[in-house]
């Protein structure tokens, strides 16, 4: 069976990993923009070929396609999806793993998904508005107090500002700040000419977040087991946010501070946004998707935004614990055939995830970029760890050098998080900076610390939001005006 695999980094890397072990026999292709050596590796070895070619152009992407003349196209990244590549292909008469551009929306436009999410009535839903005017959006912050001021566009995970309202006496400092912020996100947005709103801003919740990654073909929807991602740079959660540190996953379908029902509640909150995505869109939704979750008092299982793809580094966890054929699934599922199918996992083990990145990311991608690393594969092996290949390209001197975000992944697992911890410590002494210019992790990813941590605040918004049940009050915000009473409408109204 001939695969093509359009995508460049870790998630893709992760891909190629989870494809090659079936017994389809993958001969793999590859589509990529810029040279991946896991990347590249990986196709010869299964006796295929990489592409170097732009991945949101699908005139350019049609031109490989033809070439080999694969059986399946599985899209890893959410740009080329965003720019109609699937729906290109699938205009050819390709079978194609992957959301269509309308499909899509969903991650590309915050304001869509929160406004499907309000038009539905969708539980874990925030309160939200969003603004196509810089003076609006300044004029609302004003009074706006604790809230999160996002682009609307999906930037890739740049741009969020999480603005804790808490001290008074901080107030006017504060509203410059965010003031300066709108200003700013205003400016970037500019240059994305595909979206209608530039920012939104929302309600701040607070909780612990996990990811829940599904497969589906429009119908059926296979759950993975949930992973927790790490999206701020430095330890204990702090530094600016990132596109993902690390992530860690098990045992089992669920995370140590995420209860079975909570698990259950949300992957119906998942279904529920497939379905009525579909009939707002029209068409089927066929590839990955997933919810970036918060465990919050607001509402327990809470959305923060949308993939139309499986996560990064999410989907890396996922490749020692999969036992079915993930080839397979992903083939069903672009053939619109996965009814009846089951994912087994292997339920004993965890795993952690950590991305090491050249100091510079994510503010600085410059000073990040271009420098040479080297990466002992056969001792993180030796560990019993993965190596993934990210954000590194190899040159033409043979060399592989940075490119600017998170370079190499390193995938461990064993029976407990104490044991893979130690593992994962060990594993990432094996990436060297050739230059002298500084990597980092995050030595807290998987830690007992954190874990421990986790689980004291998932315990705190689990009273929280249990009693708003009993209480009738899940996810309604409450305001009282002085002298007029207790309105159930917020200071936030949504965009209909
Ligand atoms: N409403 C919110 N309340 C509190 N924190 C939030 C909220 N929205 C986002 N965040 C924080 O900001 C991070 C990035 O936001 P997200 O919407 O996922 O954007 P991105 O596209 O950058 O990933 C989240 O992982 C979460 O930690
Ligand atoms: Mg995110």
């Amino acid at each position: 069976m001939k695969v093509l695999l359009i995508g460049s980094g870790g998630r893709e890397h992760a891909l190629a990993k989870l494809i090659k072990r079936s017994l389809l026999e993958p001969r793999l292709f590859i589509a990529m923009d810029y040279r991946n050596p896991g990347l590249e590796r990986e196709a010869i070895e299964r006796n295929g070929m990489a592409y170097i070619v732009n991945l949101i152009d699908p005139m350019a992407i049609a031109k490989v396609v033809e070439e080999v003349s694969p059986d399946l196209i599985i899209i890893g990244p959410e740009e080329p999806q965003f720019h109609g590549v699937v729906d290109a292909l699938r205009e050819k008469g390709f079978t194609v793993f992957g959301a269509s551009r309308r499909c899509a929306e969903i991650e590309k436009s915050k304001v869509y998904a929160r406004t499907l999410m309000w038009r539905h009535s969708i539980d874990g839903r925030l309160y939200f508005k969003a603004f196509r005017s810089i003076e609006e959006a300044k004029k609302f912050i004003e009074f706006a107090g604790d809230i999160v001021i996002k682009p609307a566009r999906q930037a890739g995970g740049k741009g969020v500002k999480v603005l804790k309202d808490a001290q008074a006496y901080l107030a006017k400092d504060r509203l410059e700040v965010k003031k300066n912020y709108v200003e700013k996100l205003f400016a970037e947005m500019d240059s994305y000419k595909d979206i209608d709103y530039k920012i939104l801003v929302e309600q701040r919740v607070e909780g612990v977040e996990y990811t829940a990654m599904v497969v589906t073909d429009g119908e059926t929807v296979l759950p993975l087991p949930l992973v927790q991602d790490h999206p701020h740079a430095f330890e204990f959660d702090i530094g600016p946010e990132t596109g993902g540190m690390g992530s860690i996953q098990g045992p089992g379908w669920l995370l140590p501070f995420v209860t079975f029902d909570e698990y259950r509640k949300t992957f119906e909150i998942i279904s529920n946004v497939l379905k009525v995505l579909q009939t707002e869109v029209r068409e089927p939704y066929v590839g990955a998707f997933a919810g970036q979750m918060m465990l919050t008092g607001f509402w327990g299982p809470t959305v923060i935004e949308f993939y139309s793809r499986f996560g990064d580094p999410e989907l890396s966890n996922i490749i020692p614990v999969v036992e079915s054929d993930f080839l397979e699934i992903l083939d069903r599922a672009a053939n619109r055939r996965l009814s009846s199918v089951k994912l087994m996992i292997d339920e004993s083990i965890v795993t952690i995830v950590k991305a090491i990145a050249p100091a510079g990311y994510p503010d600085n991608r410059k000073l990040a970029s271009g420098h040479p690393v080297y990466i002992d594969e056969a001792r993180i092996r030796e560990i019993g760890c993965e190596t993934l290949y990210a954000s590194v390209e190899r040159r033409a001197d043979g060399k592989l050098y940075t490119k600017g975000s998170r370079a190499i992944e390193i995938v461990c697992k064993g029976d407990s998080y104490e044991e893979v911890y130690k593992k994962s410590e060990l594993a990432v002494n094996f990436v060297y900076s050739l230059d002298g210019h500084p990597l980092f992790y995050r030595r807290d990813i998987g830690s007992e610390e954190l874990l421990s941590n986790r689980m004291r605040i998932a315990e705190k918004v689990r009273t929280v939001y249990r009693s708003r049940v009993a209480n009738g009050l899940l996810g309604k915000m409450l305001v009282w005006i002085p002298g007029e009473g207790v309105f159930d409408n917020p200071l936030i109204s949504f965009v209909r």
